[in-house]
Order: structure tokens, then C-alpha cells, then sequence
């Protein structure tokens, strides 16, 4: 099947490549997203396959049925940029690749809060000015810190697990489903507000859903415990931005570590370092020094990168086949 494949970069092409390479797909790699208008470079495709950051509204999905094209591959988990139901009208299917490897975000969500917490991003800085001053980089232990997982699914297990039983952490949890592995381990599971409301750190792992949009808002913000860390692997629109600004400028919120931005689509994955950004809430975060960006990364390993594209290549393969598409997106999944 030719296949448009958008948003690409050289590890896209690198990874999905050799996956293809038993499959036999006509791969057509672009740079650019996927949004209404780019979506006819997909002309001639039998599918489109798309990443995080491109625009699957209503509009784009229709240009996409117009050009005869039937199926939409997620190169990622999380599917909240593809409005399902304007997908289900249009009798467009939607995969995804619904577990890749876990532990290549949870580690980095880990190693985010432990160089928040003892400012290593800040010492790295000072050192590569010959500056070896201690000043100012005082951290704390995790070792017995209270900390609120948001979210035990396959991401959030693991970060609560290791730092439950690796760092001794006491975690709290918050999820509707309820993971006994994690009970027995000694996570406590306890309603959201509580959570918040006690934990020192809050890392969150749910999915972005019109329910969990800004879950982290001025009222959470307030209810929290003064000092708060918080680090967010999941999607940038599970917090409200201008809200979590006021909060680090009152001193409120102690530290953030973010690889998720609400309106990242506009930056991440490209180099704008010759550009003046445009983004003025963005640029406002990056003033704080204790505040560590990066750019949606924390998938990025090698074995994440090998199980994307081989999941993706083997759905591609399956719907072309016409069998069942154990990783179809259906209406159901959203909570
Ligand atoms: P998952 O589906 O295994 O787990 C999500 C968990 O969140 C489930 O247990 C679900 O019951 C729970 N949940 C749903 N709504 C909730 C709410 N309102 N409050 C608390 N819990 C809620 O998903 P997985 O694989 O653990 O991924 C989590 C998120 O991580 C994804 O949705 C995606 O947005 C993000 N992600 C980020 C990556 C990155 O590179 N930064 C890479 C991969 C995923």
C-alpha cells in the first residue's frame, strides 16, 4: 500500500524503513504535519500515517475521505489530535500503536524529576561556565517524599512502582481503574483532590480527555501543597498554562518539569533557533530556573522507535489485509 507519511524526521524514516523492509509498503515520507491543508499531498495514498502533533479535525479528515483514503495510523498512543467521531462519520479507520515501551517514558519521567528536584539542568549550565558555586542548588531526598501518580496505567505503573519500592517514595494514585499490583506494592490509591491536595510531587500519566483537560488548573494549583513539583510526560493540555505561570510566580509551585506543552505543535520537533518565537506564554516559562523543558522526547529510544514502526507497518499490513485491527481506536476508549 503507498502510504503519506507526515511529520517526519530522520529517525521516522530510519525506524519505519527497516520495519517495512519484510512488508513491501511504498512509504512517502514528508516533513510536514498533517492539517486541512496539507492533506492533499496525500493524493494516490491507500492510508495516511501521522504522529502527536499532527491536526486530525473534522476538516482535514474530510480532505483525507475525499481523496478515497479509508485509514489513519497513529505512530503514538495517544490519539486526542483525531476527532473520532467526525473519523467514524466518514467510515475512516484510526490504529495506533497503544503500547511501544512503557519504561522509555516512565524512566524519563523519572529522570525529569530528578533533575528538577536537585537542579542538575542548572548545575550543568553553571559547570560549562567553569562556575562549580553550590549556591542556589540545594535539593531534597525523594526518599520518603509523598508523591501523586495520576494515571497507573502502563506509563503510570511503572513510574509508581519504582519510586514506591526503588526510591521508598510514598506514592499516591489516582486512576479509576486500580491496579492491585500496585496495592500490594503500597501505593494507595485516593481520590483526586486528596491527592493533590498531599502529595509534594504530582506526576501525571492519564490521557487528555475532555474530562482530564486542565485537571491541573488554578483551583488544583491552590489546593496544592506549597512547593509543589510537578512533571508532566502525558500532554500539555492537562494543565492550564497562564494558571501554572501564576502559580511559579507567587512561589506556589516549587518546580515543573514538562515535555508536553499545550500548544507544542507550533514548536517541538523542529529547530527554531534561528527564529524569534511567537509563543509569548511558552517564552515566559522558559524565564523560570526552575522550570525544565524539553521537547516531547520521552518516548525517544531505540526500542521504542523499533516497536513504533513495526506496530505501525504490521497495521498498515492488517487493514490492507483485511483482518482484524486489534489496535483500532474506537469511541469507547475515551473516557
Ligand atoms: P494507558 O492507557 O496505559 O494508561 C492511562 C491510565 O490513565 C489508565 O489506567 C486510565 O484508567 C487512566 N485515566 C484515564 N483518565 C484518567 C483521569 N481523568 N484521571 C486519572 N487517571 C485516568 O496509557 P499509557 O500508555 O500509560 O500512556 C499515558 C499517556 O502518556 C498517554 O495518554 C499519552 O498521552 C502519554 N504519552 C507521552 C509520551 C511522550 O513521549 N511524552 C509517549 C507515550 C505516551
Amino acid at each position: 500500500m503507498r502510504v503519506a507519511i507526515f511529520g517526519t524526521r530522520k529517525y521516522d524514516r530510519l525506524y519505519l524503513s527497516a520495519a517495512n523492509a519484510d512488508h513491501g509498503h511504498e512509504l512517502v515520507f514528508f516533513d510536514a504535519d498533517l492539517d486541512a491543508t496539507t492533506a492533499t499531498l496525500a493524493a494516490g495514498c491507500g492510508a495516511v500515517c501521522v504522529f502527536v502533533n499532527d491536526r486530525l479535525d473534522k476538516d482535514t479528515l474530510e480532505k483525507l475521505a475525499d481523496l478515497g483514503i479509508r485509514l489513519v495510523a497513529l505512530r503514538c498512543a495517544g490519539f486526542n489530535n483525531v476527532d473520532l467521531a467526525a473519523a467514524a462519520a466518514l467510515d475512516i479507520t484510526v490504529v495506533r500503536v497503544p503500547a511501544y515501551s512503557p519504561h522509555a517514558v516512565a524512566e524519563f519521567a523519572i529522570g525529569l524529576l530528578l533533575a528538577l528536584d536537585r537542579k542538575i539542568h542548572r548545575a550543568w549550565a553553571r559547570t560549562r561556565e567553569n562556575n562549580f558555586a553550590l549556591d542556589g542548588l540545594v535539593g531534597r531526598n525523594l526518599h520518603h517524599r509523598v508523591v501523586g501518580v495520576v494515571g497507573t496505567g502502563r506509563i503510570g505503573a511503572i513510574v509508581a512502582r519504582t519510586l514506591q519500592v526503588g526510591f521508598h517514595c510514598h506514592v499516591l494514585a489516582s486512576d479509576p481503574v486500580e491496579d492491585q499490583s500496585l496495592l500490594e506494592a503500597g501505593v494507595r490509591y485516593v481520590p483526586r483532590e486528596e491527592l493533590l491536595r498531599e502529595a509534594e510531587i504530582v506526576t501525571l500519566h492519564c490521557p487528555l480527555t475532555p474530562r482530564s483537560k486542565h485537571l491541573i488548573d488554578a483551583a488544583a494549583l491552590e489546593a496544592a501543597r506549597p512547593g509543589l513539583l510537578l512533571v508532566n510526560t502525558s500532554r500539555g493540555g492537562l494543565i492550564d498554562t497562564f494558571a501554572l505561570i501564576e502559580a511559579l510566580k507567587s512561589g506556589k509551585v516549587g518546580g515543573v518539569a514538562l515535555d508536553v506543552y499545550e500548544q507544542e505543535g507550533d514548536l517541538f520537533f523542529r529547530d527554531l533557533s534561528d527564529e524569534i518565537v511567537q509563543d509569548d506564554t511558552f517564552q515566559r516559562l522558559l524565564t523560570f530556573p526552575n522550570v525544565l523543558v524539553t521537547g516531547h522526547q520521552a518516548f525517544l529510544t531505540e526500542e521504542a522507535l523499533t516497536a513504533i514502526a513495526r506496530t505501525t507497518i504490521a497495521n498498515l499490513s492488517a487493514a490492507q489485509a483485511g483482518e482484524p485491527l486489534e489496535n483500532r481506536i474506537t469511541q469507547d476508549l475515551v473516557r
